[in-house]
């Protein structure tokens, strides 16, 4: 439910979209979920916080069945209660758990937690032991019963995400959800060229570098020029990207009003050189990071 006064707020900063390659138009700007759910004393502005990134339209929600055993998937569930239809609804399976058995027990216990009937985005966390046939197999099997309307990877580089092409069914990863911020470039080199080919969209995650990114001068002189945080330009520099999707996490409400900012704000060449030159783009092929 949008309360009053955020309404005109949600409107004037009109949620940018993102087209997965299945159709559905998802936010550009959503929320991730690491970290919440494990302190009870945070617990209620944790919700909050959910809360009001809905009401702005920041309706893409990333949790994983490992974020806090499961705490965090728990408290999603919570927040999301009674708004089911808002949100598009993201969780991560264990890579030990990418067989289709295993998988299924994975999966029942994630919508039991989040207490919904379906995920709309079912994601591999990161590339484990298990032969991609075999997962892909798994996911599709989800999908045939209902229980996840798509999948997709995560921390895949581009050898990797290649590789899942080239099995049965592969193709139909609807993301790569990786490490993406202003001081971790390297997926401009080979993976972005690569996905953007295929319009599947990225996810970037961590994109303050989980806090320390704002700290950095050059980011906060651009704020300074805007008149806003630091954290607005770094999403707004991802942003900058039409088929990226960026899920930063925030637990206060300032914070979530500051991410969303984002929506509005428009770098100029200026700011994305001052940029650049603080924070260079690769050169060459680097191996993924995850941190
Ligand atoms: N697939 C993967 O392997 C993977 C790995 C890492 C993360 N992720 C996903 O990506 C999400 C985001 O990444 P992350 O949690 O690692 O880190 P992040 O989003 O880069 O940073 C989170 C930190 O930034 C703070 N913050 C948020 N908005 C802010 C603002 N406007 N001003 C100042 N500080 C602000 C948060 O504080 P408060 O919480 O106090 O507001 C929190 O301490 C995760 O939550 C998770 O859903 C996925």
């Amino acid at each position: 439910m949008v309360v009053d006064g955020l309404a005109s707020q949600a409107i004037l900063a009109a949620m940018k979209r993102v087209e997965l390659p299945c159709g559905a138009k998802v936010a550009a700007l959503g929320q991730g979920t690491w970290n919440v759910g494990d302190d009870p004393a945070r617990r209620d502005e944790e919700i909050a916080a959910i809360r009001l990134g809905i009401d702005l339209g920041l309706t893409l929600i990333d949790t994983a069945e490992m974020y806090g055993d499961g705490r965090s998937e728990t408290l999603v569930g919570e927040a999301i209660a009674g708004r089911r239809d808002e949100v598009f609804l993201v969780t991560k399976v264990y890579p030990h758990h990418a067989l289709r058995r295993a998988m299924q027990a994975a999966c029942n216990d994630s919508l039991r937690r989040l207490r919904v009937e379906a995920i709309d985005l079912y994601l591999l966390h990161w590339p484990g032991d298990v032969p991609l046939d075999e997962t892909v197999q798994a996911f599709e099997a989800l999908q045939r019963a209902g229980k996840i309307r798509q999948w997709g990877v995560s921390n895949f580089d581009s050898k990797l995400i290649e590789s899942l092409h080239a099995v049965p069914g592969g193709n139909a990863a609807q993301t790569d959800q990786v490490l993406y911020h202003l001081a971790k470039r390297g997926i401009e080199w080979d993976l972005l060229p690569w996905c953007r080919e295929r319009r599947i969209p990225i996810m970037a995650y961590s994109p303050f570098d989980q806090g320390p990114l704002l700290r950095k001068k050059a980011l906060a002189e651009v704020a300074r020029r805007h008149g806003v945080a630091a954290a607005t330009v770094a999403l707004a520099w991802i942003m900058r990207h039409k088929d990226m999707i960026v899920i930063p996490k925030a637990a206060k409400l300032d914070h979530v009003r500051a991410n969303h900012a984002a929506l509005n704000l428009k770098l100029t060449d200026e700011d994305l050189a001052d940029l650049d030159a603080a924070f260079a783009p690769p050169e060459g092929p680097k191996s993924l990071e995850m941190a």
